[in-house]
C-alpha cells in the first residue's frame, strides 16, 4: 500500500454492484434518486461488461459508460470502476476455444455463464490487458472514478484448470520454484513413492483425475502455482491501470468466508492498494455471526490492521445455495454493522438493484422486486443513516493482545486425502477457539506463522497448524522464550513445507517447545466421545482427536479418563524460556474450551475489552482521539452495559450505562481506554 493510493472518501462508503447496462435508461434516474435518498456514497460498476463495452474484438463502445459514470458524478457518487475481465463474451471463445477450461475429471467447460477461462490462457491474458488499458486510458482522468475494481472474486469458479496449457506453465513455475533442478523437486515431492520418479520435466502434469490417492506435494504445489496463477493475472492488470492512472487505487474482492480456500490470501493482499472483502452467510450456520467476526478480523489482519472495504453481502436472501433464507428482522442491519466493528471502511452489496432475469432472479438487492414498498428498503435507508452517523469512525483501528496463527498452506495441506482423519477441516478447528475469545469480547488478529513483532502479542494461538516450515515453528518458540504464551491443538507442526512428515515424535516441530512426545495418532471416530479428567470442568469430554503423548518437562493439566489412552495427558502446560506454552492434544467439547483458553488467556493477562452480557458481541474499534465501543446484541435480549461517552447512532449522551435494543447495536464514543492487558 501506498500513502498515495488510497480510497479518498470521507467516513464509512455506502452502495453495491450497480448494473444499470440491464435496465432501460429511464430506470437510471430513479436509481439516482433512490441512491441520495438512501445515502449510497459509491457503487461498483462494469463488472460484468465486457461483452457490451467491446463488442468485437479492438472494438469498444464506451458510450453506455460514459453516460453512467457522468450521471453517478452529476450526483456525487463515486465509481469504483470495474475491469470486466470475469466475464469474456462468447466472440473471444468461439476466435480462442483453446482459452476455455478443462475440469480435473477431462470435461472441457463451456462459455456462457462467468469466469470460465484458463488462468494460464496467453489469449486470455492479451485480452484481458488489453480492455483494461482502454478502460484506463479512458477513464483515468473521469472524476467519478475512485478505485478500480480489477475483475471479481478470483478463483470463485476457474481456481483450478487442468488443460495443457495450465500444464506448461505449472512446469514453469515448479522450474522457479525448484531452482531449475529436478532432483529437489523429486526429493520434495517423495517421488520414489510409487514409482512417481520424474526424468524430464515434460512428464508433470496438474494432479488430474487418477485411480488412487495423489501425490500429497504435487497437490500442494498445485494449490500454491493456482493461487500463484491468478495472483500474476491480478498483478498484470494492476500495473495496467496504474500505468494510466498513477493516482487512483487498485482493489479486488477477496472471498474470505466459511468455505471458500482457493487462494493464498497473505501473498495477495500486499499487492493490493486497499484490501476488500465479500461476505455471505451459509444458510446452515447457526452462528453465522462468528464467521461474519472472525473473517472481518482476518481481513482486517490481511489489510495490515488498516481500515478495508466489505465489497459485497446481502441484504436478504443469496440464490446458490440450497435453500436461501431470508434474514431475520434486524439481522442485515447487524451484519452491516458487525462488518464496520470488525474494521470495515465500506459496506456494500450485491446488488443495487434486483434484477429480473438471468442466473441471479431471485438474489436480494438493496432495492428489491417489490421495490420501496418493501422491509429490506427501509432497512437500506436506516442503515445508511447508521452509517452516516458512524463517519468519524473511519480510519480507526483495533487494539488486540492475542494472535490467531492462520496458514492457507497448511489448510490445504490437513484437507488432503489420505490423512489420519479426514474429519479435520481447518476453518471449523480455529473457528472452535475463536468462538469463545471473540464471545467473551477478546480482540483477536490473525497473523502468519512467520509475522514478525510477535511482542505486539501477549497470546498466540495456534488451533490447527498441520503444516509449518523451520522459520515458523521457530518465530513461535522464539515468542515463548521471550515470555509470550502459545497455546498449540493438536496435529500441528506434523509435516513441513514439503509436507513431509517430522520425525522422532509428534507434534513434530513443537515438541520442543511444548515439552511433550507423542508416539501415536488416535484419531476417533465421527460421534465417539472420550472423558477428561483433571483441570476441566465436570463432565469434560473430548472428540475427533486424541493421541499417545508423554511429558517431557510439560505439567498434565486434564488427562484421558477412559479407554485406551486412560491416564496419558491430553491437555499440557509447558514453562519454556520466560514464557508459557500450552498443548491440546484433542478436541474438547465447547463447554471445556471455553474454560481452558479462559484460563490461558488470564494467565497471559489478557483482559476482554469490555464485561458484557451473555450474547452481545463487543468490539472496540481505536481512533486517534477516541474509542469506539460496539455492541450488538445476537442473544435478542437487549442489555445494560456500563459505558460513558456518546451513542452515535443516536447522538444520545451517555452516562452510566448505554442500552442495546433488543437485536439491536449500540456505538459508543468513549475516551481512548488502556488496550486490553495492557
Ligand atoms: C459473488 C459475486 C457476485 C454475485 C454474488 C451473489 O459474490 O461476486 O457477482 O454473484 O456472489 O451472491
Amino acid at each position: 500500500m501506498t500513502t498515495e493510493r488510497r480510497l479518498r472518501l470521507a467516513g464509512i462508503a455506502y452502495g453495491g454492484d450497480y448494473n444499470p447496462e440491464q435496465w432501460p435508461e429511464e430506470v437510471w434516474a430513479e436509481d439516482m434518486a433512490l441512491m441520495g435518498e438512501a445515502g449510497v456514497t459509491m457503487v461498483s460498476v462494469g463488472i460484468f461488461s465486457w461483452a457490451l463495452l467491446e463488442p468485437s474484438e479492438g472494438v469498444y463502445d464506451f458510450s453506455r459508460m460514459d453516460r453512467i459514470l457522468d450521471l453517478l458524478h452529476e450526483n456525487g457518487i463515486a465509481a469504483d470502476l470495474a475491469t470486466p475481465t470475469a466475464c469474456p463474451p462468447a466472440w473471444f471463445f468461439r476466435a480462442h476455444p483453446e482459452a476455455l477450461p478443462i475440469d480435473r475429471d477431462g470435461r472441457t467447460l463451456s462459455y456462457g455463464s462467468r469466469q470460465t477461462f484458463c488462468p494460464s490462457s496467453r489469449a486470455y491474458r492479451t485480452a484481458a490487458l488489453r480492455i483494461a488499458g482502454a478502460l484506463a486510458e479512458r477513464y483515468a482522468d473521469h472524476p467519478a472514478v475512485a478505485m478500480w475494481h480489477v475483475h471479481n472474486e478470483y478463483g470463485c469458479h476457474n481456481a483450478e484448470c487442468f488443460c495443457d496449457t495450465s500444464a506448461a506453465a505449472f512446469r514453469t513455475w515448479l522450474k522457479a520454484k525448484y531452482g531449475n533442478d529436478l532432483n529437489a523437486l523429486n526429493h520434495a515431492w517423495g517421488t520414489t513413492f510409487w514409482s512417481q520418479w520424474y526424468y524430464d520435466w515434460e512428464e508433470i502434469l496438474p494432479p488430474r483425475a487418477t485411480g488412487a490417492d495423489p501425490n500429497p506435494t504435487h497437490r500442494l504445489d498445485w494449490r500454491r502455482f493456482c493461487s500463484d496463477e491468478l495472483l500474476s493475472l491480478f498483478t498484470a492488470e494492476r500495473d495496467v491501470l496504474r500505468r494510466a492512472a498513477p493516482h487512483i487505487p487498485a482493489t479486488t474482492n477477496f472471498m474470505v468466508m466459511h468455505n471458500f480456500d482457493a487462494m493464498d490470501y497473505w501473498r495477495w493482499a500486499p499487492e493490493l492498494d486497499i484490501v476488500s472483502n465479500d461476505h455471505y452467510l451459509l444458510a446452515t450456520d447457526p452462528e453465522s455471526e462468528t464467521d461474519i467476526a472472525l473473517c472481518g478480523d482476518l481481513v482486517r489482519s490481511l489489510a495490515g490492521g488498516r481500515p478495508w472495504l466489505l465489497m459485497e453481502h446481502s441484504t436478504g436472501a443469496i440464490n446458490w445455495q440450497p435453500v436461501n433464507r431470508a434474514k431475520t428482522p434486524g439481522e442485515m442491519r447487524r451484519n452491516a454493522l458487525a462488518h464496520v466493528a470488525h474494521g470495515a471502511d465500506g459496506i456494500a452489496y450485491f446488488q443495487w438493484r434486483a434484477a429480473k432475469a438471468g442466473a441471479e432472479q431471485w438474489h436480494s438487492a438493496m432495492l428489491p422486486h417489490a421495490g420501496t414498498d418493501s422491509q429490506i428498503w427501509q432497512d437500506v435507508m436506516q442503515l445508511g443513516a447508521d452509517l452516516r452517523a458512524l463517519a468519524e469512525v473511519g480510519g480507526s483501528t483495533s487494539p488486540a493482545k492475542v494472535a490467531i496463527v492462520w496458514d492457507w498452506n497448511a489448510r490445504w495441506a490437513m484437507e488432503l486425502p489420505s490423512q489420519p482423519s479426514s474429519e479435520l477441516r481447518f476453518q471449523d478447528l480455529v473457528r472452535d477457539w475463536y468462538t469463545p475469545l471473540w464471545k467473551a469480547g477478546v480482540a483477536v488478529d490473525f497473523i502468519r506463522p512467520d509475522s514478525p513483532d510477535l511482542d505486539r502479542y501477549r497470546l498466540v494461538l495456534a488451533p490447527s497448524l498441520y503444516l509449518v516450515d523451520d522459520a515458523g515453528a521457530t518465530n513461535l518458540a522464539a515468542f515463548v522464550e521471550h515470555g509470550g504464551t502459545l497455546a498449540v491443538g493438536f496435529h500441528s507442526g506434523a509435516v513441513d513445507e514439503n509436507c513431509h512428515v517430522r520425525l522422532g515424535g509428534y507434534p513434530g516441530a513443537f515438541r520442543k517447545v511444548l515439552g511433550v512426545h507423542g508416539d501415536e495418532l488416535f484419531p476417533l471416530l465421527p460421534g465417539q466421545t472420550v472423558g477428561l479428567a483433571g483441570q476441566v470442568p465436570q463432565g469434560a469430554t473430548a472428540d475427533l482427536w486424541t493421541e499417545r503423548l508423554r511429558l517431557t518437562g510439560a505439567d498434565a493439566v486434564a488427562t484421558y479418563a477412559e479407554g485406551p489412552l486412560a491416564g496419558v495427558p491430553a491437555i499440557t502446560r509447558h514453562a519454556y524460556g520466560s514464557g508459557t506454552a500450552w498443548y491440546l492434544a484433542t478436541h474438547p467439547d465447547p463447554t471445556t474450551l471455553a474454560t481452558v483458553l479462559e484460563r490461558i488467556r488470564e494467565e497471559a493477562g489478557v483482559r476482554p475489552e469490555h464485561d458484557v452480557a451473555a450474547g452481545v458481541e463487543v468490539v472496540r474499534r481505536r481512533g486517534a482521539e477516541a474509542d469506539y465501543l460496539f455492541l450488538i446484541d445476537h442473544a435478542g435480549h437487549g442489555a445494560e452495559i456500563p459505558a460513558e461517552g456518546v451513542e452515535l447512532l443516536t447522538g444520545k449522551p451517555v452516562v452510566g450505562s448505554v442500552t442495546v435494543p433488543e437485536g439491536g447495536v449500540a456505538v459508543v464514543r468513549e475516551a481512548t481506554r488502556e488496550p486490553s492487558g495492557g
